[in-house]
């Protein structure tokens, strides 16, 4: 959401408060609302001095954190809630899933923020409460009725967005989740998501789910295409109630998913499973759902085009060592695969296999520094010459130092010449305290140079390199992952 649309609904008539004994917290946090458009922002130190403040009135959100001294979030709570009963509370809480949530909820606070957390998250679920205040507000007359309602529907919100904010993966996963949770939500029968191809003017479904999967995979019934059509022009939700087909009958709920403000395709959602029509709270949960998906889809695609352009930025830095030294790029490729076999015998994450490649990919970048005289030098290097050379891990990990995406591979990569007994480079480090990944890669590193020619030495067997490798477990590297990578080369593994 955009400041333009926070001020659609009068956020800088919004008073909000914050409770927090830290006070970089607290100007983190309006830093963050001010930004936002949310002009009136009110601070405490704790919770007396908060009670104090609220009791002055007129309070539309309060944001507290749990823990803090004289009065906590809890207590805050309860008196807050003396007061008023509707003002919208969120904690900050370190353990959002302990007894602390379970009492809060019973209390009356309508959300958590568990820590640390994200800005953008703090953002979200400020501007949703503040909407929600302002239709209950608006609603009957009767608040406290519907009161106890609107915070069922407010927390499955709530778990509607933690949900899609914690689906990873590719986007088919993601997909797979958002129709799950639709089904979920507001217990339909079928759901499907279509994506659109616009030159020829199709549907294609991407993933179905529930009783009737034929009705998505077949031709698109006119009545279905013209409501397709309809959402995706518009972009805006619709909820059809029809007994006239059968595809149809009794309700559909159609919304558009978005990136980039292009519809790439629509969410369908058909037949609540009591054979009830769909009401309009079921209506507001799949329009929340799908633009949440839609921005959560974006956030992916933005950060996989920013982190694939500066991976091949590096790269080509990486390329321009190799312009002048041909092994560098080649030697860089062929250390990632090795690594990469190691780091799966080793039972590593996806994640950390990810890290890995990176760091093995742009392991020697620093080399870009080193003058040519050294680089390609044919014969063995003098002293002083080699202290130059061991400059490039350390080079290499201020090259990524401007690069927060990558600030674990700069990690590897400036270790990964140090040694088991501590006599390596650049930190002196010894045994588990150089990183993991760093050690996996000096053994894939050092295989790889022993077994291909060098300016100043021709390449060594494969046998032999292995048997040095042997040689120098824990001194020069680790043991253990010298013994995963072995098996690797002995026969019919090579
Ligand atoms: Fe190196």
């Amino acid at each position: 959401m955009n400041t333009l649309d926070v001020q659609k609904y009068g956020a800088t008539e919004k008073k909000i408060l914050i409770v927090d004994d830290y006070e970089s917290e607290r100007l983190l946090m309006v830093d963050t609302l001010t930004r936002a458009g949310y002009m009136q922002i009110t601070q405490a130190e704790n919770g007396f001095e908060a009670i104090g403040r609220f009791q002055g009135g007129g309070y539309d959100l309060v944001i507290s954190d749990v823990m803090m001294p004289g009065m906590g979030g809890l207590e805050l709570l309860k008196r807050i809630r003396k007061i008023d009963p509707i003002t919208p509370v969120i904690l900050i809480t370190a353990h959002p899933e302990t007894e602390v949530a379970v009492s809060a909820i019973k209390t009356g606070a309508v959300d958590f923020l568990p820590k640390p957390f994200k800005i953008e998250d703090l953002l979200f679920k400020v501007n949703i409460y503040l909407r929600e205040r302002k239709i209950l507000e608006e609603g009957p007359a009767d608040r406290n009725i519907d009161f106890q309602e609107k915070l069922s529907e407010l927390s499955r919100q709530s778990y509607i967005y933690d949900s899609i904010e914690n689906s990873a993966g590719h986007n088919e996963e993601i997909f797979q989740k958002i129709v799950d949770l639709s089904l979920r939500v507001v217990d339909g029968s079928s759901c499907a998501i279509l994506l659109v191809d616009r030159e020829e003017g199709q549907f294609y479904p991407q993933i179905v789910k529930g009783e009737d999967e034929g009705v998505y995979r077949s031709v698109v019934i006119p009545q279905l295409r013209n409501l397709y059509e309809d959402v995706l022009t518009s972009g805006e939700a619709v909820m059809v109630h029809s007994d006239r087909h059968p595809l149809i009958s009794p309700s559909v709920i159609c919304a558009p998913l978005m990136i980039r403000n292009m519809n790439f395709g629509i969410l369908v959602v058909r037949k609540k499973m009591n054979g009830s029509v769909f009401s309009d709270k079921d209506f507001h949960y799949i329009v929340s759902l799908t633009k949440r998906a839609s921005l959560n889809l974006e956030n992916k695609v933005l950060y996989e085009s920013l982190y694939s352009s500066v991976v091949d930025t590096l790269k080509s830095l990486v390329a321009s060592v190799q312009v002048r030294d041909h092994y560098t790029e080649e030697h860089s490729t062929r250390v990632m695969t090795l690594a990469l076999r190691i780091g799966e015998k080793a039972g590593c994450s996806e994640e950390e296999l990810e890290c890995l490649k990176i760091s093995a990919m742009l392991h020697d970048v620093g080399k870009i520094a080193i003058p040519d005289s050294i680089l390609l030098k044919p014969d063995r290097l003098t002293f002083e010459e080699f202290t130059v050379i061991k400059t490039h891990p350390l080079i290499g990990e201020n090259i990524l130092k401007p690069i927060s995406l990558f600030d674990r591979e700069r990690k590897i990569i400036q270790h990964h010449h140090e040694r088991w007994d501590g006599k390596g480079y650049p930190g002196g480090l010894s045994g588990k305290d150089i990183p993991f990944l760093s050690r996996i890669l000096a053994v894939a590193d050092s295989f790889d140079a022993m077994t291909n020619n060098r300016p100043y030495r021709n390449a060594l067997s494969p046998e032999i390199a292995l048997e040095e490798l042997k040689k120098n477990r824990y001194t020069q590297f680790d043991g253990d992952v010298v013994d995963l990578f072995l098996p690797l080369f002995e026969k019919g593994n090579s």
